[in-house]
């Protein structure tokens, strides 16, 4: 006899009520793959490409609300969050091995399709590298036609990054941030500095008596080591599928994605290693 999960109490009529798919929008996400060829395969490269976007905006929303907590002196708060975003970079880390078994032959088959549309036009990622404190303003470039993303761009840019809200608590917590950082140009890419160098090097070196900082860089550590693991494995899948053709947002592809492996999000923090 089949097992009927109404006798056990399971709801089965939702008429009148919310549903899975209604609370979640099913429908909503579940229409919004629109391949553009016959292409088997395009459909992975689309589903990959929006899941990736799914968690990016969940990275996004626990870096923000963990550069709020710290500004509010709610560390243990923001070590949670950033927790979080490190695991969601480690999903995300973990998804690349789905999207290698595309061939270079299958992906050709729709690549043309693409026409100039990279993940170089990803907002989302430009937010998340902003909020971090890697900001490059000819990224903004791209967004232009679209005001609404500009806007959103320009707002994160006028606000401290989170590298620059933990340095702003460490201040407040005694230790001698150099004033200069304290009230630099936040639109600006952050640039090493000697001084906030100097900061890491005390607190690196008595961990005990600097608990909290040294918990908060280590947590950065770790944020920016998935960030690192992701751009890696990016790399390397667009190198096995596309060796060294351009990319179809116009750079020169690999060499570019190997240029930006350079980024440092928190260049004191994997300097103050060698100081120990
Ligand atoms: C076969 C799969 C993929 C290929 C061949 C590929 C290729 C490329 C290339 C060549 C670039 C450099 C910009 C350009 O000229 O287009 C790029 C940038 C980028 N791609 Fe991909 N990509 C793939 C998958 C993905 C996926 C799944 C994501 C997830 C969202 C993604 C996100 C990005 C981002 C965010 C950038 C900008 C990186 C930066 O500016 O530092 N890509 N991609």
């Amino acid at each position: 006899m089949t097992y009927d999960p109404s006798k056990d109490g399971a709801e089965m009529d939702f008429r009148q009520r919310m549903s899975y798919g209604d609370y979640l929008q099913i429908d909503r996400i579940l229409t919004a793959q629109l391949p553009l060829s016959s292409a088997h395969d395009e459909m992975l490269f689309i589903i990959q490409h929006q899941t990736s976007e799914l968690w990016m905006k969940l990275a996004l929303y626990e870096i923000q609300a963990a550069r709020k907590m710290i500004a509010a002196d709610q560390t243990q708060e923001a070590l949670k969050m950033l927790s979080r975003v490190a695991r969601i970079f480690e999903q995300l880390n973990s998804a690349w091995d789905v999207l290698r078994t595309m061939t270079p032959s299958e992906y050709t088959r729709f690549r043309d399709d693409l026409g100039q549309s990279s993940g170089f036009q990803s907002w989302q990622y430009r937010l998340i590298e902003y909020a971090a404190g890697n900001r490059n303003l000819a990224m903004l470039k791209p967004h232009e036609h679209r005001p609404d993303i500009l806007e959103m761009l320009e707002a994160e840019l006028a606000r401290p990054s989170l590298y620059d809200e933990v340095l702003r608590r460490l201040a407040r917590i005694g230790l001698p941030v150099p004033e200069e950082v304290l009230k630099r140009d936040l639109r600006q890419a952050w640039q090493f500095d000697e001084g906030v160098m100097a900061v890491w090097v005390t607190v690196y070196r008595d961990p005990s008596r600097y608990w909290e900082a040294y918990e908060v860089g280590e947590k950065l550590v770790d944020f920016e080591d998935y960030f690192r693991r992701w751009r890696f494995n990016h790399v390397t899948t667009v190198e096995r599928v596309i060796g060294f053709k351009r990319g179809t947002g116009g750079t020169a592809g690999t060499s570019y994605l190997k240029r930006m492996l350079e980024v440092e999000l928190f260049p004191e923090l994997w300097r103050v290693r060698t100081e120990l």
